[in-house]
């Protein structure tokens, strides 16, 4: 069976733009594949310096996937920390990764940029765990021999950067390592906001997933519409709320809101109202799984404890082949 390896970033709750861009695809791969997902608790250290809000942004995000579905008895959940071995790895890679490899990854040139537009030392501001990101990512799926690698499209350059870096070991050493694939859902490059932008914390028109329901209620109200009447015929491709109703109702329910757009049958109240009504029917449930993991969160250590015992048995070995073909002792 291939495996497929994820880690998800803890940086604040997930949205309806993370669920479907990535979670849900995420999630589908469990089904066919041996899925080793963890929460990349590491990478967050290098946005979030506040440990208390990293312990609890951790848990919040495991508590997120199991409340969605992600069944821990079939598949492996841990918490990147917990397997330190990744450090180790990401040393040994760096041996052989080019610098200039990582000069060319997006967020470090972005960051260069913004020093660039300010006028201020190219390097301001940067940790060398910014810099170095790309290369732990590329450890964490290297570790595991994963196969496929399921992401959201802002990380396709990581899974192309973890490939180079594979080759250039493997061309070095031997064949230790696997080329992963990025798996991309193309439904990620359409979830839009309340403003219709691109879905995004940092726009902040985010609809929610698994908070209250008032709060997922004034979320999609605010959705920005056209003043077009209810008996005016619309394109609903074009409009923000049926752009997101299309994700996430059945097939013969979205048709037959698309057709009745397009005869001037609905208004944009009734839209968000089914738009609403869908939302609450796929999150219900895990809403309620959500609000119960965290008034227990030792089910959730749990989880993660055992998922850590898994992950180390599965790494030790890649390691040691890596160990073994640079010279180390094994
Ligand atoms: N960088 C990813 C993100 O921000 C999280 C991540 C860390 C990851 N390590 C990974 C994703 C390994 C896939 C594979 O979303």
């Amino acid at each position: 069976m291939q495996v497929s390896v994820t880690g998800i970033k803890p940086s604040g709750t997930p949205h309806l733009g993370n669920y479907l861009g990535m979670i849900r695809p995420a999630l589908a791969l469990v089904e066919r594949t041996e899925a080793v997902y963890f929460v990349a608790d590491y990478h967050a250290m290098t946005t979030t310096r506040d440990p208390v809000v990293l312990r609890a942004q951790s848990r919040e995000v495991a508590a997120t996937w199991l409340a969605l579905g992600f069944d821990a008895d079939r598949s492996v959940l841990y918490r990147q920390s917990d397997l330190p071995e990744v450090c180790e790895l990401a040393w040994i890679l760096s041996c052989v990764t080019p610098k200039g490899l990582l000069n060319r990854a997006h967020a470090y040139k972005a960051a260069v940029q913004d020093n660039v537009v300010a006028g201020r030392d190219d390097d301001a501001g940067v940790s060398m765990g910014l810099f170095d990101y790309p290369l732990l990512m590329a450890a964490d799926i290297l570790i595991h021999r994963a196969d496929l690698v399921p992401v959201g499209l802002d990380q396709q350059q990581h899974v192309e950067i973890t490939r180079d870096i594979a080759q250039a070991f493997n061309a070095q050493y031997g064949e230790v390592f696997v080329l992963p694939e990025a798996v991309i859902d193309d439904a990620v490059m359409t979830i839009t906001g309340t403003d219709g932008r691109k879905m995004s914390k940092s726009y902040d028109n985010v609809v929610p997933i698994l908070s209250p329901p008032e709060e997922l209620r004034r979320a999609v109200m605010s959705i920005v519409t056209d003043s077009r009447a209810p008996y005016d015929q619309k394109d609903p491709e074009g409009c923000n709320v049926f752009n997101l109703y299309r994700h996430v109702a059945p097939g013969a329910e979205v048709d037959d809101i698309a057709s009745r757009y397009r005869a001037g049958d609905i208004g944009y109240r009734e839209a968000k109202d089914r738009l609403l009504d869908a939302l609450e029917r796929e999150f219900r449930a895990p809403r309620a799984r959500y609000e119960e993991l965290m008034r227990d969160p030792r089910q959730i250590d749990s989880v993660l404890e055992r998922g850590a015992a898994q992950a180390r048995a599965r790494a030790r070995p890649v390691l040691n082949a890596a160990r073994a073909a640079v010279g180390l002792r094994v």
